[in-house]
């Protein structure tokens, strides 16, 4: 940890000595999908295979946190205390004050919206972990007179969010990012992820995702319980052998430009994903007759020329990813093919974005 948090050490000894009475920090940070899939972890927050995921744009969160010296410290959350999501900021935060000296005996209020709209079933762990590791580390670089812009606190943000929710250290950066350590790209770590944007094919960095919303009701499936059954899931090993096997056919396609590949192994990925989840002991099931209606409909749209291919996160919505030129196309071929299957017609039309951005205005 110590390395990551180097830049940070010319703080204060003790958040309470010398700290001016508030501070702010206001982040917006997105959600990503992965296209291979981090299921199954080891000890300390590791990934138990690499993944590879996509950087969303319009799928964000803005997150504004204020510390105050306090003590005990204590979080709230949209002016509540007793808001669900406190427990996993609190953790986080206590693993992180105890190397971060700065950071200790403070209150935190957090302000958080999501951009997508409530209940839409799209998972908000990935951006508001990151969004809120982003604040933090945000103020303890204004009180240790570090920079926010330096690659160095994007690989301290990355190594953060990780203890808060593995896939959100993919959150840091743009376009496609590698979290797990893989021999086949240099500089790669199971604590931290890296953007892999220089060996993408730049036709891929326009991707675009339409989301499609079967369902808006909240996933009955905690990740940290998913990974948790693959400990003792009978097909584990193979499916790591299987994850680490994609990872090099993905960053193929990624590289020459196939889109068929990208398509066979993302598709591949999200059918494994939910297989294992079938197949473990507590058999969670979370696609609808929806879910199976549009995959059928994208594959044979794709049979008949039309490059779209989807990929599931853990629950039933199906992102659906194609080149930007085609994004004509693909709204009729929603329109007259999909939409009928989605909760309220309710879809998400987003795409490969940038990575988050501090935000200047005050959230409070
Ligand atoms: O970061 P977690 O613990 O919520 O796990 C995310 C797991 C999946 O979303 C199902 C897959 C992934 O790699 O994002």
């Amino acid at each position: 940890m110590k390395k990551y948090f180097e830049q940070f050490s010319k703080g204060k000894s003790s958040g309470i000595v010398d700290f001016p009475d508030v501070l702010e920090a206001c982040w917006r940070s997105p959600s990503n999908i992965a296209l291979v899939k981090y299921w199954g972890k080891k000890q300390g927050q590791l990934p138990a295979n690499p993944s590879l995921s996509m950087t969303l744009s319009k799928a964000v969160t803005y997150t504004g946190v204020r510390a105050y010296p306090a003590s005990p410290a204590s979080i709230s959350i949209n002016d509540d205390i007793h808001h669900p999501f406190i427990p996993k900021l609190q953790k986080l935060y206590h693993l992180l004050s105890e190397e971060l000296t700065v950071l200790r005996d403070l209150s935190l209020e957090v302000r958080t919206e999501n951009s997508f709209p409530h209940s839409t079933g799209i998972a908000s762990s990935a951006s508001g972990i990151s969004a809120f590791t982003l604040c933090l580390l945000n103020i303890a670089a204004t009180l240790s007179g570090s920079s926010t812009d330096s690659s160095a606190f994007f690989r301290a943000a990355s190594y953060a969010s990780r203890l808060g929710s593995g896939s959100a250290c993919r959150s840091l950066y743009g376009g496609f990012t590698l979290w797990g350590k893989t021999g086949i790209v240099s500089g790669t770590s199971d604590l931290e992820a890296v953007p892999v944007n220089e060996i993408v094919h730049p036709d891929f960095l326009h991707l675009r995702d339409t989301i499609l919303i079967v369902s808006s009701e909240p996933k009955s499936l905690a990740s940290s319980w998913g990974h948790n059954l693959m400990d003792t899931h009978p097909f584990a090993r193979s499916r790591y052998i299987q994850a680490n096997k994609n990872l090099v056919m993905i960053l193929r396609a990624l590289n020459e430009g196939d889109f068929d590949l990208l398509a066979a192994i993302s598709e591949n990925e999200a059918l494994s994903l939910h297989a294992l989840m079938m197949t473990s002991t507590d058999q969670g099931f979370l696609i609808r007759p929806g879910t199976v209606e549009i995959i059928q409909k994208i594959r044979n749209a794709r049979k008949n020329g039309l490059p779209v291919f989807f990929t599931l996160d853990a629950g039933p919505n199906v992102h659906m990813l194609y080149p930007k030129r085609y994004s004509a196309e693909v709204e009729w071929f929603t329109n007259d093919e999909l939409i009928m299957h989605c909760e309220n017609q309710k879809t998400i039309v987003d795409y490969c974005g940038e990575g988050p951005v501090p935000i200047h205005t005050s959230l409070f």
